[in-house]
């Protein structure tokens, strides 16, 4: 099990560049099992959470390819039972089952465990299925769908906190193969979830609305093979700006879309740094005054959960006090008592951080608990005083490639130890 450890107070400049979103690409692989034929994916970052979904797709019984980023799936003929020895290493093999149930009206896959980010249920997806016209069964640990047809319903996939953004990919796939028309009402509008529609419809999928809380579909007959890009991770973006907010004197972050990055980009100025971008790039750099934030996490377009840890790691180093609600997962603080063992000031009430910015925060053991709060831990260690050493980094591995690779030649000073 590796270790990172960060020698703080090293300034980033220079430029990095952002691979393909893990969250698109995810469903966009679970997608080619809607099909015989092959299909091409490309830009696929090179992550832990990938190569379990690949493994899955091959134990579905796809041929599966891998080369410098670009993979290959042909699903000619397939299984309907995911294995539990992978399936409960990642709670994204859930979106499998929408594509299993639209192309062989019949799935078997592992139920989720809870997660550290908090209670995760599926039970919208399960409401989906069973609108479809499936016949839903939890037992033994599985979800088990059958069907004899797919009908096309009209769904609303709203809940308590908020639209769901696996679930409406599942409810989409699922669908894309059922007779007649389904609407969709409440459904996710993040731009994975339009990455892939787009992806559906180069299959000869018919959808309307993605990217709106109302998405139609009228299903077809059968999809054919298609070759797809990946669009930009907007949360290792993200990360990157906030690194550079950190401790940049300029950082340039390359083959982005500024588009998915509003919410991100407005905090960071409110918060007093110089934003600027291209089509494809943005570069932040600190400017005079810092401002404390009130943040609160929203489904997409606004303020995404995903960033909310290395925001509180950003504001524990600001002037000022911050307040920053979450929520979408209002359980997703476990990077607050890691944050304060490296000096943060930060009161947690409920789903409410109350973050006093200190003058330093210095180096301590610590330990990732999760993929967006290890990548928190990075970014405050960027600015402790000493050395921090950062514990089960496979978190981080889920979904940042190479991250201290990237942030050295920034001209940060990361070590990655074998244990
Ligand atoms: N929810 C339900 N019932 C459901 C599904 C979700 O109540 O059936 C609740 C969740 O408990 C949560 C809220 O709805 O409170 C939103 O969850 P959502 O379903 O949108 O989350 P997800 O689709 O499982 C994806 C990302 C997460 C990201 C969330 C929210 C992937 C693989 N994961 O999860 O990404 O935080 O959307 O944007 O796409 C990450 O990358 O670190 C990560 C956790």
């Amino acid at each position: 099990m590796d270790k990172i450890l960060v020698h703080g107070g090293r300034s980033l400049e220079g430029e990095v560049r952002i691979g393909g979103s893990k969250n698109s690409a995810l469903p966009i692989l679970a997608a080619t099992l809607l099909t015989r034929e092959r299909c091409v994916i490309e830009r696929v970052p090179d992550l832990s959470d990938i190569h379990y979904m690949l493994t899955i797709l091959s134990q579905l019984g796809c041929e599966v390819e891998r080369a410098s980023g670009v993979v290959q799936v042909r699903a000619e003929k397939i299984l309907t039972e995911a294995p539990y020895e992978i399936v409960r290493k990642m709670r994204a093999s859930v979106c499998v089952l929408g594509p299993l149930l639209g192309r062989e009206k019949a799935a078997k896959v592992s139920l989720p465990g809870g997660c550290v980010i908090g209670d995760r249920p599926i039970d919208l997806h399960l409401k989906g299925f069973e609108a479809l016209g499936a016949k839903v069964t939890v037992k033994g640990g599985d979800i088990l769908l059958q069907a004899t047809e797919l009908k096309g319903a009209k769904i609303n996939l709203r809940g308590r906190h908020g639209p769901t953004v696996l679930g409406t990919g599942n409810i989409m796939m699922a669908a894309v193969l059922a007779t007649g028309t389904t609407v969709i009402e409440g459904a996710a509008e993040e731009p994975e979830v339009v990455d892939l529609a787009n992806f559906l419809i180069a299959m000869g999928a018919n959808i309307s609305g993605a990217g709106t809380q109302h998405i139609e579909i009228e299903g077809v007959k059968e999809l054919h093979g298609a070759s797809h890009s990946v669009i930009p991770d907007r949360i290792e973006a993200g990360t990157f700006l906030v690194a550079g907010a950190i401790a940049g004197k300029k950082v340039t972050i390359r083959r982005t879309n500024p588009n998915h990055l509003g919410a991100v980009i407005e905090a960071l100025g409110n918060a007093g740094f110089d934003l600027s971008h291209t089509q494809d790039s943005v570069t932040v750099s600190p400017n005079g005054a810092r401002h404390p934030l009130h943040l609160e996490t929203i489904p997409y377009p606004g303020f995404p959960t995903d960033m909310q840890a290395q925001f509180c790691a950003l504001l524990s180093t600001m002037d000022g006090t911050s307040v920053v609600t979450e929520t979408v997962f209002p359980q997703r603080f476990m990077h607050i008592a890691e944050l304060k063992r490296m000096g943060a000031d930060i009161i947690l009430d409920d789903h409410h951080a109350t973050i006093h910015g200190v003058d330093r925060l210095s180096g301590a053991p610590v330990m990732a608990s999760d993929l967006r709060a290890s990548a928190a831990l990075v970014l405050a260690a960027l600015r402790a005083d000493g050395v921090t050493e950062i514990n089960r980094v496979y978190h981080i591995d889920r979904g940042y490639e190479r991250i201290d690779e990237k942030l050295n030649a920034l001209g940060a000073h990361i070590e990655r130890v074998k244990v």
